[in-house]
C-alpha cells in the first residue's frame, strides 16, 4: 500500500547521506529516507522506484547514491514473553542493537545467545543472513520471526522451520524486496548448557572449571577484539566472504595438495573451507588495493583505510575472488548485500 498522492508520510527525508549509517563508511546518498519506528509506518510508504531495508549497515557494500527509499528500521522494545518447562522466550524490536540486547538478555538472568557477544549490527537483521560465530548460529535460538509482507501488507509471524535457516542464509535473504523484519522471538532452551565447541573458545575459558554465560561472553568479546577491527576505528564489514563449501573430493584433492588447509566436513557430506586461509595463501593478507585491503590479523575481514567507495571494494573483492580461483579452483561469495 502506499500513500495517497499529495500526502507525504511524516518523517520522510530526501537525498540523505549514507556514509555513516554503513559499516564500511562507503559513500552515498538515498533519494528518499524514512526511520521506521513502529511496524504500522509500513503500510503507508511513498512511491519509489525500489525499496531497502537498513539495519545496522554492518552487512552492506554502498555502490553508490540508491535513487529509491531506505527504511531505516528501529522498532525498539525488548522483553522476557515468559518461561515454560524445556525454555525461556524473549522478544526484541528489529531496531535493538544486537550487542546490547545479547548482554540485557544476560542481565536478565537469561542465557544462550552468548556466543554471538559482539557482532555489530541490529536483532532485526540478525536472521537475514542466520549470524553466526564460535559454534552457534542465532536459527538455533530463534522461536519465531514477525516480518512485514511487502506482497501482502501485512505484518506476519513465521515460525523458525518456516524461514529456511542455513549457513549465513534465509527466506529473508533468498526474498531481498519482500520482507522488513520487524520484531524476532527467541527460544532459550532450559536448563542452560555451555557451547564449547569451538575449539578457540574451549582454550580461552580451560582455566575456568565451569565457565558461565557471562563468562563465556566475556571470552567471546576477548577473542573477537585480538581479531577483528572495531568498525568505530577502522571501517569494515566483519567477514568479508562466506566459508565456501565443495564437495568432499574437492575437497581431498585440496588437502593433497595444501595438508595445512582448514577443512570442516558438514552434516550433508559436503566440507566447509577457511576463506580466511584460502585469501591468506592467496596473498591477500594485510595486503592494500588503492583505499581497501584485506585485514593484517583476519583476512577475511575487507577494511577501508579512508576514502573508499563502492567501486574500491569491488576493485579488491574482483581481485581477491580470481586470486583464489586461480590458485585452489574456489568460487567466493561476498557475504555483504550490494546496493
Ligand atoms: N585463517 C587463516 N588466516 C586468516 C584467517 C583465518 O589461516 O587470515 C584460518 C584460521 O587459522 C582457522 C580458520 O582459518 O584455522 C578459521 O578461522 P576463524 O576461526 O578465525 O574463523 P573464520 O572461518 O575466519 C568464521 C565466521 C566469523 C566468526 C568466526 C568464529 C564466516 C564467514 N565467518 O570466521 O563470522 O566470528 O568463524 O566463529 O563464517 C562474520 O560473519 O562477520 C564473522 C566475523
Amino acid at each position: 500500500m502506499s500513500a495517497a498522492p499529495g500526502s507525504e508520510q511524516p518523517g520522510l527525508q530526501r537525498d540523505v547521506p549514507l556514509q555513516a549509517l554503513n559499516t564500511l563508511a562507503l559513500p552515498g546518498r538515498a533519494a528518499q529516507f524514512l526511520r521506521i519506528v513502529s511496524p504500522a509506518q509500513l503500510n503507508l510508504l511513498p512511491p519509489a522506484p525500489a525499496r531497502f531495508v537498513l539495519g545496522g549497515g554492518s552487512n552492506l557494500v554502498l555502490r553508490g547514491d540508491y535513487p529509491g527509499l531506505v527504511l531505516q528500521m528501529a522498532i525498539p522494545g525488548r522483553e522476557v514473553l515468559g518461561r515454560d518447562d524445556t525454555a525461556v522466550y524473549l522478544a526484541a524490536g528489529a531496531g535493538e542493537n544486537w550487542h546490547d540486547f545479547v548482554g540485557w538478555s544476560l542481565e536478565q538472568g537469561c542465557p544462550g545467545l552468548e556466543n554471538l557477544a559482539l557482532i555489530p549490527g541490529t536483532v532485526g537483521a540478525a536472521p537475514v543472513q542466520n549470524i553466526g560465530a564460535y559454534g552457534l548460529e542465532v536459527g538455533e535460538r530463534i522461536a519465531a520471526v514477525e516480518a512485514f509482507d511487502f506482497q501482502r501488507g501485512e505484518v506476519i509471524q513465521l515460525p523458525a522451520a518456516a524461514c529456511e535457516f542455513a549457513y549465513r542464509h534465509s527466506r529473508f535473504k533468498q526474498e531481498p524486496g519482500r520482507w522488513a523484519i520487524v520484531r524476532v522471538i527467541f527460544r532459550l532452551p532450559c536448563p542452560w548448557q555451555a557451547r564449547l565447541s569451538y575449539a578457540e573458545l574451549a582454550r580461552e575459558v580451560a582455566t575456568l572449571a565451569a565457565p558461565d554465560a557471562r563468562q563465556i561472553a566475556a571470552a567471546v568479546c576477548a577473542i573477537r577484539r585480538r581479531k577483528l577491527p572495531d568498525p568505530q576505528v577502522l571501517a569494515n564489514a566483519g567477514s568479508f566472504f562466506q566459508n565456501p563449501v565443495v564437495s568432499a573430493d574437492h575437497a581431498a584433492g585440496l588437502k593433497a595438495q595444501f595438508p595445512t588447509l582448514p577443512a570442516y566436513p558438514q552434516a550433508d557430506g559436503q566440507v566447509k573451507l577457511a576463506a580466511g586461509w584460502l585469501i591468506e595463501q592467496a596473498g591477500w593478507k594485510g595486503r592494500q588495493l588503492g583505499p581497501v585491503g584485506m585485514y593484517e590479523k583476519q583476512a577475511l575481514v575487507l577494511v577501508n583505510h579512508g576514502g573508499a567507495s563502492g567501486a574500491d571494494v569491488q576493485r579488491l573483492t574482483d581481485a581477491v575472488r580470481a586470486d583464489v580461483r586461480e590458485k585452489f579452483h574456489v568460487e567466493l561469495q561476498p557475504e555483504p548485500v550490494f546496493l
